[in-house]
């Protein structure tokens, strides 16, 4: 019989973690290699740490006279021509989370990969691409594509975009790279979970896991090399964001911003959008499920939120800034979140389905790199423009509120050229037609009439 590595059962003896390796002896030799490798990938002494941490609330706010709300500057196109230039010299890449599943929706995929075009049925990463295509189309230079992936959706993402021959991009311009893991631990006893024999329970690191893995996989050498100086950041979710938008870009570069921000004002007291603010003389985001209840509803003399400096997730940050994060001294620290998680119990040779919270998960939030910038900059958006969250089936943030804020604004973009749309007509314009209302007029000829669904391509 072939015994687990010394060095391993000692390891795991000494973090009372052993029982991962029950059934070793049933183990196939690929299987034992697997398991091997997967606790190599694990911190052990760090999950001692962080369980211990599990009752601590996820954002340690200091006192109330220290948090101020920020700054927020209405967007102009003053700096437009600065953030064309460096489109124009390629030291912008536009970079896109996406590791998260379509689980929400009850979509079985990467949440990239779902049909939300309101007449196409484009799908989110069609999209995002031809905005990027688009780009580099306007510029003259293509724009380094960066999505970053989870072990969940990473092989279907790669297998899309090759299907869907990169959206018209050079494959040589897009660049996968995958988030890393964190193990889900018992919330009674601090034990690892297992998947199934020999496999631990692993799930995405967060977003914050995209600033690690940029450095770990060699991405941000290569891209500063090849010139890149900003990296502009955002979500798979929302298929309205205005990719590189050079009003933002520029005045971030203007301005010497390590990180620049796009807010949306909220004024709903429930809306689930994260809140930037200014935290102990630095600019930070109050993750919404942490927002004190009195601060979340506190108002102004003219009656707005006081903290309403939503985040829709859209920043541009400095290369030099990711590197300064992301190696050494300033690395992010973990947020903890009790999950239900249904597992294996070696023990008992079972699978374990709870009823209620039985476990700890681990991730980085992106936005925990904010307070470490010592120059920052916040910009006004509308949600009209901007911000069109895909969260959930029905509801708030739903698929009918994104269609409809995707076909509103098309009818804007389409009125402002002149063009009159009937009512209740869906309308939807493909990023590679049109990148914006301007382009757009320029296009079509004023006088045409939308009397049915169209689709703009
Ligand atoms: C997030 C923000 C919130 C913001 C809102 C805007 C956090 C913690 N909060 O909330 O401040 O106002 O979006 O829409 O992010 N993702 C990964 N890997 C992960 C986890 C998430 O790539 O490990 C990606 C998802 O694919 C998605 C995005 O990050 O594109 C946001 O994740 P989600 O869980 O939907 O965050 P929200 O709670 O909606």
């Amino acid at each position: 019989m072939i015994s687990p590595p010394t060095d391993l059962v000692h390891r795991l003896r000494r973090h009372q973690q052993e029982h991962v390796l029950i059934g070793w002896d049933r183990m196939t030799a690929a299987e034992r290699a697997h398991l091997v490798d997967q606790l190599a990938g694990v911190d052990l002494t760090e999950l001692e740490q962080l369980y211990a941490r599990r009752d601590e609330p996820h954002t340690a706010l200091p006192p109330r006279d220290l948090i101020a709300p920020l700054t927020v500057e209405q967007p102009t196109d003053a700096a437009v021509a600065i953030g064309e230039e460096a489109m124009r010299n390629g030291e912008v890449a536009a970079l896109v989370v996406a590791g998260g599943q379509g689980s929400r929706l009850g979509f079985d995929k990467p949440k990239g990969l779902f049909p939300i075009g309101p007449v196409s049925g484009a799908t989110l990463f069609r999209i995002h691409a031809e905005k990027v295509m688009a780009l580099g189309r306007r510029y003259g230079k293509p724009v380094p594509f960066l999505v970053m992936t989870s072990h969940a959706t990473h092989a279907d993402t790669v297998e899309y975009f090759e299907g869907e021959h990169y959206f018209g991009l050079m494959p040589e311009q897009v660049q996968f790279f995958q988030q890393g893991t964190m193990p889900a631990l018992d919330l009674a006893t601090g034990k690892l979970l297992l998947e199934k024999p020999g496999e631990l329970f692993l799930s995405p690191n967060g977003h914050g896991g995209t600033l690690t893995a940029l450095t770990d996989t060699g991405l941000l050498p290569e891209l500063k090399a090849a010139g890149v100086k900003h990296v502009f950041y955002f979500q798979v979710d929302n298929p309205l964001v205005h990719v590189c938008d050079p009003a933002f870009v520029g005045r971030h570069i203007e301005t010497r911003a390590e990180v620049s921000s796009k807010v949306v004002f909220k004024d709903d007291p429930a809306e689930k959008v994260g809140i930037l603010a200014e935290i102990d003389r630095r600019c930070g985001i109050i993750e919404y499920s942490d927002m004190p209840a009195e601060m979340n509803e506190e108002r102004t003399a003219d009656g707005t939120l006081a903290f309403r400096a939503g985040n829709p997730a859209i920043h541009c940050f400095s290369v030099e800034f990711l590197e300064r994060v992301t190696t050494g001294v300033d690395r992010l620290a973990y947020h903890v979140a009790r999950k239900k998680v249904e597992h294996y119990d070696p023990a008992t040779g079972e699978t374990i389905t709870s009823e209620s919270v039985n476990a700890l998960k681990f991730e980085l939030f992106v936005f925990d790199a904010l307070p470490l910038a010592d120059r920052w900059l916040a910009v006004q958006t509308t949600r009209e423009d901007e911000f069109a969250p895909l969260k959930n089936a029905t509801g708030n943030d739903s698929i009918d509120s994104c269609r409809r804020l995707m076909t509103d604004r098309a009818r804007r973009w389409l009125a402002s050229a002149g063009v009159a749309v009937a009512d209740g007509v869906a309308v939807e314009i493909a990023p590679s037609f049109a990148l914006d209302a301007a382009e757009l007029a320029d296009k079509l000829p004023p006088g045409l009439v939308v009397d049915e669904p169209m689709y703009l391509s």
